[in-house]
């Protein structure tokens, strides 16, 4: 993991004074560009309600929910690669590879399964991870939740029930490395 990649949660940025605000509506404050741009990756709990990965990747902020759709694996440590022309985050856990811009699930298809050498290609499964919106006014980023109605696989990894097993997992001793 590059320096650019490191993941850091967010805290020491103080919002922009309420007269200074031209930020978009709905939209939550999550720090300054520059402090993002130097962590890399910054963890946050938005609007109290939604776990949020923001990633600094090539010049471009992205924002997803932080959980893989797959089985809730941590995508803040996940690498970034190339797949087909697209950026992904590649889930630490089994390897799930989500593009960074629709949160999309790409895989690789194999053509024929008897023919030998075995010849595959790329497809998507459809979105599967809830991406969010980043807008960034004179130097502050902020974040739009996308609050569409239609589910989407990651939003499972997002509720009460979740967090409190994964904190309670965490707390556990028999579960620590
Ligand atoms: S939890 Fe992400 S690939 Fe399984």
């Amino acid at each position: 993991m590059s320096s650019e990649e490191e993941t850091s949660q967010a805290s020491s940025s103080s919002p922009p004074p309420a007269s200074s605000c031209s930020h978009p509506p709905d939209s939550h404050f999550i720090g300054k560009k520059e402090d993002i741009v130097k962590a890399g990756r910054m963890t946050m709990l938005v609007n109290r309600c939604r776990d949020v990965l923001v990633v600094h990747h090539q010049g471009q902020l992205h924002a997803m929910d932080t959980r893989c759709y797959h089985s809730g694996g941590p995508l803040q440590y996940g690498d970034i690669e190339e797949f087909n022309g697209h950026m992904c985050i590649v889930c630490p856990w089994h390897k799930y590879k989500i593009t960074l811009g629709e949160g999309e699930g790409l895989y690789q298809a194999v053509d024929n399964p008897t023919a030998k050498p075995l010849r595959t290609h790329w497809c998507s499964k459809g979105v599967k991870q809830r991406i969010h919106k980043i807008t960034e006014v004179n130097g502050d980023v902020y974040v739009t939740l996308n609050n569409s109605s239609e589910a989407i696989e990651s939003d499972v990894y997002q509720t009460e029930k979740y967090r409190t097993f994964l904190l309670k997992a965490q707390s556990n001793p028999k579960n620590k490395k």
